[in-house]
């Protein structure tokens, strides 16, 4: 056991509240971030005066030190510590002697922790950004390859109206550029820095807060110390959005799951994003997308988590909040590696564009444009409806789709069809009319894809 506020104690703490109590085994995660504001705080502190310039100059010396040794091996987190805070200023010490007691002049583990918490989501935000960006990079080569892949798009899984493959990765486009948006909301909205709030009421140092906010990249430094240390909003924006790709992905992999099936096999997986089986040997199983399905739970349960865990708490700071951590980095890393698992699945699966053509064709997906076709003839919607209901019922009966129909047998259902239904109805003419901006449409496509090379390009 080793910690920072023995002094007003009689008695050792108890092992298992001790245990309890400690979060080295996972804010240790957090070393990085914690040595960084370290090194602004001592910066400042030496240019304000309150120490001197070379205490300063030794105290950064010897967190750097640190850094580098954790990092090249030859220093280990111990977990004798309570947390990564108290680790790393008791290492300094250790190295550097009685200056090393300076470190923590002005400062409270509440707006230590804060910080951390918050150069770390900034820093994963940044990393999810560029994973989604690769992700609709390869979303974008997809859309591009496959302006005239046919395929019928569906409502309650039934065929419904033709559209391509194009148009339908294109959603999932949109979807991903929200969710790449919500980041960039998250960073800014966040990006103010907690230090200097001391345990929740300031300090009466004069510290210089623009300083240490400035030497750590933020916008400014907040507003109200007591909020500082307590608001873990950034941490419940970050799970939500992160809740929401995952629901992307999920969504997403349930198409793959469903177009990869024997039934359907608009697509096939690469061998290499497949799994096998034990016991069947016939078997090629789209585990990764039923993985990346399946792990949406964990992070939705993280968000509730999290949300559950702050609703309660009064100001200022509560013990209740190292609760944000685990799930929080458990559920970060869960989509990180679910997005570029994703990326890599559909960026190698190959598409089979005539069985999705063929699959268009055989499924009424031109119902619509057929009762259209009657009304650009003069017959009002609501009996078009009918009487294309009427014909679909002859073709189900009959085994056959309805440009397979003779014209004969079209106009014993109505007189009003001529020759010109054909082309009328068929998937090039159902998709290729279809051009007001956002449908799937080629020119309307292009427009779409013209734009997001554009926002691709755009992305930092
Ligand atoms: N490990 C703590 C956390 O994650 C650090 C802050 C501790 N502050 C305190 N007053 N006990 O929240």
């Amino acid at each position: 056991m080793a910690q920072l506020w023995g002094g007003r104690f009689t008695k050792e703490t108890d092992e298992l509240v001790y245990n309890f109590n400690a979060s080295i085994s996972f804010d240790q995660k957090l070393y990085a971030h914690d040595i960084k504001g370290s090194i602004a705080h001592a910066t400042m502190l030496g240019e304000t005066g309150i120490i001197t310039a070379e205490e300063s100059e030794t105290i950064v010396k010897g967190l750097k030190g640190i850094l580098a040794d954790i990092e090249n091996g030859s220093l280990e987190i111990s977990p004798k510590y309570e947390d990564i805070h108290s680790f790393v200023e008791a290492t300094l010490i250790d190295r550097i002697g009685d200056t090393g007691k300076k470190l923590h002049t002005g400062r409270s583990r509440n707006d230590q922790v804060a910080l951390d918490m918050k150069l770390y989501v900034r820093d994963e935000v940044d990393t999810i950004k560029g994973l989604l960006k690769d992700l609709m990079k390869t979303l974008h080569g997809i859309m591009k390859d496959n302006l005239d892949t046919y395929m019928p798009g569906f409502t309650h899984l039934q065929k419904a109206q033709p559209v391509t493959l194009a148009h339908h990765t294109g959603a999932y486009m949109e979807m991903f550029k929200r969710d790449y948006s919500r980041m960039c909301d998250i960073y800014n909205r966040m990006n103010y820095c907690p230090l200097g709030a001391g345990a929740l009421a300031g300090t009466t140092y004069p510290l210089d807060r623009e300083r240490t906010a400035e030497l750590l990249g933020f916008s400014g430094p907040t507003l109200n110390s007591m909020d500082s240390v307590s608001d873990r909003d950034y941490v419940i924006e970050l799970l939500s959005a992160l809740a929401t790709i995952s629901m992307h992905l999920s969504r997403f992999s349930e198409e793959i799951i469903i177009w990869n099936s024997n039934e359907y096999q608009f697509i096939e997986l690469d061998d290499a994003y497949s799994t096998g089986s034990s016991i069947m040997p016939q078997k090629k199983n789209p585990d990764i997308a039923e993985l990346v399905r399946g792990k949406t739970g964990r992070v939705y349960g993280a968000l509730i988590s999290i949300l559950t865990s702050m609703k309660g708490i009064p100001l200022a700071y509560n013990k209740d909040m190292q609760e944000d951590k685990e799930l929080t980095f458990d559920a970060i890393d869960t989509v990180k590696g679910c997005i570029a698992l994703f990326e890599g699945m559909i960026r190698t699966m190959t598409v089979n564009k005539e069985i999705m053509k063929t699959s268009a064709m055989n499924g009424f997906t031109n119902a619509t444009d057929a009762a259209d076709y009657l009304v650009k003839n003069g017959v009002p919607f609501r009996d078009a409806h009918g009487i294309i209901g009427r014909l679909v019922l002859y073709c189900i009966e009959q085994e056959r789709a309805i440009d397979e129909l003779s014209l004969d047998e079209l106009k014993n259902i109505s007189p009003v069809f001529e020759e010109d239904i054909y082309d009328a109805i068929s998937l090039e003419t159902c998709v290729g009319k279809r051009n007001t901006i956002g449908a799937p449409g080629p020119d309307a496509m292009k427009q779409v894809l013209e734009i997001n090379e554009a926002y691709l390009s755009s992305l930092e």
